[in-house]
């Protein structure tokens, strides 16, 4: 489906039907048989996931948001300085709130130019355009809706001379190792030589503090977690009760990654009639529903590098908490 609006500038370009495909169907299937058991992490974004996901972004103790967007705050006219005016991809855009800084200090260069948010939600994305048309003269906007995978191999061929693709929030960190190597390949293959790419990522840090931040005082990263079964719930028609899990996370030093966990208080079965399984709990099993990966600068440059993707410059915070790493393929 496509939703053009030639006056206002604005598209919004469906990539696919989002409902259930056999892949999906295999994936949770997968999941739920396996030792441990895990979940897909898109399960956490329903309407209600989206919402609780913006309310995590301003608990006092997740540090990643509002360190991300003092970093860009203070790096944007400089960003826009290196790059001069380009076409900004943005890959998970939400609603945009942190792209913002960025997009300001573009448009206030006065031409015109293009930015593409690409994200699973056509609501999200749809609202954001309306209200960024309303604030920027100079932007024309084209919404993908869909996957990374799906959007990056469809982009149109960029209407300026340079391309930059952002990436935020650390979503990085939710990537497997494999998956950020592929997703780093897709990116160098997409741009052309000279084109950014722009990377937000979470650091090390003791443990104490990135516990916190992901088991916050108020119990919304428990409401996140355990909607991921309201969630399956409606899409797979089951039966998960919440009210018999409890959301735990934990950061395993060895991996250097956050684990976010659900686990069952006794034990008990599940049923998921569309596919027609039935799951069995034991007290204090553990399903694995995300991981967030911390990550080292040095390293993560020289893995950037490894992609011909070479550092023009990073910024980050006193504490060195998060890191915006700009790099240009080489
Ligand atoms: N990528 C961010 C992070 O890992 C945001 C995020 C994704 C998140 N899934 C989450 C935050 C689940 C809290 C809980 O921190």
């Amino acid at each position: 489906m496509l939703i053009t609006n030639q006056e206002t500038k604005i598209n919004i370009k469906y990539l696919e039907n989002l409902s259930l495909t056999q892949d999906e169907v295999k994936e949770v299937m997968e999941g739920l048989t396996s030792i441990p058991k895990s979940l897909p992490p898109k399960y956490f974004y329903d309407a209600l996931g989206s919402e609780l996901f913006e309310k995590i972004c301003n608990l006092p103790e997740y540090y990643p948001t509002r360190t991300e967007t003092a970093i860009l705050t203070n790096a944007s006219k400089e960003i826009v300085e290196i790059t001069g005016i380009c076409e900004l991809v943005e890959l998970g855009s939400g609603s945009s709130t942190k792209t913002r800084l960025l997009l300001s200090a573009y448009d206030s260069l006065g031409k015109p130019w293009q930015y593409i948010p690409i994200d699973v939600s056509g609501e999200i994305l749809k609202n954001s355009a309306l209200q960024l048309h309303q604030q920027y003269n100079n932007l024309s906007i084209l919404g993908l809706v869909g996957t990374y995978e799906q959007a990056l191999w469809q982009l149109p061929p960029s209407c300026l001379p340079q391309r930059m693709i952002i990436f935020l929030g650390s979503t990085l960190g939710n990537f497997t190792y494999e998956q950020s190597d592929d997703l780093f390949n897709e990116v160098r293959d997409i741009l052309t030589v000279g084109d950014y790419f722009l990377l937000g990522i979470d650091l090390q840090k003791p443990a104490d503090i990135l516990e916190n931040a992901y088991n916050d005082s108020q119990g919304v990263t428990a409401e996140f977690n355990l909607n991921m079964l309201s969630h399956l719930n409606r899409c797979f028609d089951g039966n998960f009760d919440i009210n018999l899990f409890k959301h735990q996370a934990i950061y395993n030093q060895e991996k250097t990654q956050i684990e976010m966990y659900l686990y069952a208080q006794k034990s008990h079965n599940v049923r998921l009639n569309k596919l027609d399984l039935d799951v069995s709990f034991q007290e204090n099993e553990p399903i694995l529903t995300e991981i967030s990966r911390k990550f080292n600068l040095t390293k993560m440059q020289d893995f950037l590098a490894s992609h011909k993707l070479k550092t023009v410059k990073y910024w980050t915070d006193e504490n060195k908490y998060f890191a915006l790493i700009l790099t240009q393929l080489i």
